[in-house]
């Protein structure tokens, strides 16, 4: 409504409200980042500048079809060489960018948004109005905005919502943005995070804050610790452990436990322990097609993996008659044993050397694992111990136990734990870290996560499966880390000073808790992961301290 006493004051791009001047402007292109709550500080509380967001969230399958669409014009373009304005490597981050954000949405870790945003100064008099505008226009611009003030659109650009999104605008007003694009325009920043029927994960370090993460509530179940060794990532696995066990009683652990830390805490939650190494507890045959839920096909490629991780001097022609046993062992539906295997390696030339490797398992020291599956798993929380597995075997086990595992919980119901200790070990070769990537990503459709501890994420970014499987986590705890690669720093776009401190961060052997950053989605929070003194004495007393001889 237009008050006639100031109606001289009105401009063609300005409204009168209640006696002020309304000096609107639009957001013709958005900056390339926007960091969270910085449109906070710019329209700040006080100010005579005012933001209105609306926003509409786009159903999924109309969302995936979008950023489909866009990924497939980066890609013409990229093809084609013919980007407007754009450079091979920009256009091929887009590409990247829209993959990642389709996998997101997808995994119901991101939505699109249809966003409508408005900023406006205000004054009591025309000239007022202006240089607030003209303050924030050079403000958004140093940030990168490309703005546009609304010629005698002035009111449709401020006119109430119709809440149905489908009201005229003028251009420059509507955008699409993924979940955390629309967050960084809230103009408020609350870094804490309380996720409903989440575990304690830690207190930020610099308000105490609690925070509650809830492994089960996004599409990615996974998580991993990093941390030097001494830091805290088997204490602070357990902790997570009995937090989870504590808010979903009926949550299934298992702990594949190379150096043996585990198996108290299992015993004492009322689970057990099995160990490869000992007939007693029985025999995981590695071979069992049960692991692969009956896909024999998979499970041959699988055992190809493994025992290329226990034989790494295989050679090309070695591997191709492997293959060929394999096939022809899985060709016939029973559960077959290493003897099998050795009987269906077909006497040739190439295959000797081959022959004399899988004698291992007949008459060496794995001959323990020829026969078939005889573990019965309980019910309970499960540790399996590794300990007493020679070291040069111990890629080779835990490869085909996390098989094993994730065979045994596939057909429960219910939420799901599995604790890796020592992830390394299956990180560094390129096929047991494809095997390990996979097995991530499918964990997650039976209601499985995984924690991998490990103590350098350098070990990871190595190969293109790591990196993927780092991408696939919902949670990355950096404890102590004495050297952050340039690697580590630009995979997980840490600060200079988030890199800078890690290696600063408190040890529990010095402060009695571990420091740590907590890598949630977009958000990088600085924590302190304590224990309460009950549940501090009891991991005390159930976690065996590592044997000297066998750390590292
Ligand atoms: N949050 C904590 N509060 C109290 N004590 C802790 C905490 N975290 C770890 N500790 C203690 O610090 C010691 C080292 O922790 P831990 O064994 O978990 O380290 P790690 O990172 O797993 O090391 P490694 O790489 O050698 O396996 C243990 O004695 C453990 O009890
Ligand atoms: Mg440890």
């Amino acid at each position: 409504v237009t008050d006639p006493a100031h109606a001289d004051a009105e401009g063609p791009t300005t409204v009168q409200r209640r006696g002020r001047v309304v000096a609107p402007l639009l957001l013709d292109g958005l900056a390339p980042e926007v960091p969270f709550g910085l449109v906070g500080r710019l329209v700040g509380p006080g100010s005579d500048t005012e933001l209105r967001l609306q926003l509409h969230r786009i159903p999924r399958p109309q969302a995936l079809d979008l950023v489909h669409r866009a990924e497939a014009v980066a890609e013409t373009e990229l093809a084609s060489g013919a980007g407007p304005g754009a450079t091979p490597s920009e256009l091929e981050s887009e590409v990247a960018s829209a993959r990642e954000l389709g996998r997101q949405v997808a995994d119901r870790d991101q939505d699109l948004y249809r966003i409508g945003i408005v900023l406006a100064a205000t004054g009591t008099t025309l000239r007022r109005a202006e240089r607030g505008r003209s303050d924030l226009v050079r403000r958004l611009q140093a940030h990168g905005f490309r703005i546009r003030r609304p010629l005698y659109e002035a009111a449709t650009a401020l006119a109430a919502p119709t809440f149905d999104g489908a009201e005229r605008r003028p251009a420059g007003y509507w955008h699409t943005l993924h979940t955390d694009g629309a967050a960084a325009f809230f103009p408020f920043v609350d870094e804490g995070v309380a996720e409903p029927g989440g575990i304690l994960v830690g207190v930020l370090l610099d308000d105490a804050a609690p925070v509650f993460v809830d492994r089960w509530a996004h599409g990615s179940h996974s998580w991993a610790f990093f941390g030097a060794t001494g830091a805290g990532k088997s204490f602070l696995a357990a902790l997570t452990a009995l937090r989870t066990r504590w808010r979903r009683p009926d949550v299934d652990l298992v702990f594949l436990d190379p150096l043996g830390e585990f198996g108290r805490l299992a015993t004492a939650l009322g689970g057990a322990v099995v160990d490869p190494t000992a007939p007693a507890t029985g025999r995981l045959n590695p071979l069992d097609p049960a692991s692969t839920g009956g896909d024999r096909v998979e499970k041959a490629a699988r055992v190809a993996t493994f025992l290329r991780a226990l034989f790494p001097t295989v050679r090309d022609e070695e591997a191709a008659a492997l293959d060929l046993a394999l096939e022809s062992l899985y060709a016939v539906d029973r559960e077959p044993t290493f003897a099998d295997l050795v009987a269906a390696t077909a006497p040739r030339p190439s295959s000797e050397r081959l022959a004399v490797l899988l004698d291992l398992f007949v008459h060496g020291s794995l001959r323990h694992l020829n026969g078939p599956t005889t573990v019965r798993w309980g019910s309970g929380p499960t540790a399996v111990d590794l300990a007493r597995v020679a070291e040069e075997h111990r890629p080779f086990h835990l490869a085909y136990l996390l098989d094993a595992v994730l065979g045994r919980l596939r057909d429960r119901p219910g939420p799901k734990l599995v604790i890796v200790d020592e992830a390394h070990l299956l990180a560094r070769d390129p096929a047991t870290a494809a095997f390990l990537d996979r097995l991530v990503r499918h964990a997650r459709h039976f209601g499985a996560g995984l924690l991998l501890l490990s103590q350098n994420p350098d070990d990871f970014l190595g190969t293109e499966s790591g990196r993927s499987l780092l991408r696939n986590l919902r949670a990355t705890i950096f404890l102590r880390t004495p050297e952050v690669s340039a690697a580590t720093r630009a995979f997980f776009h840490l600060t200079d000073s988030e890199a800078d401190w890690l290696p600063r961060a408190r040890l529990p052997r010095e402060a009695g808790y571990s420091e740590a950053l907590l890598r949630l989605g977009p958000s990088h929070l600085p924590i302190a992961c304590v224990a309460s003194t009950p549940e501090y004495e009891f991991l005390r007393t159930t976690m065996r301290p590592v044997d000297p001889g066998h750390a590292g």
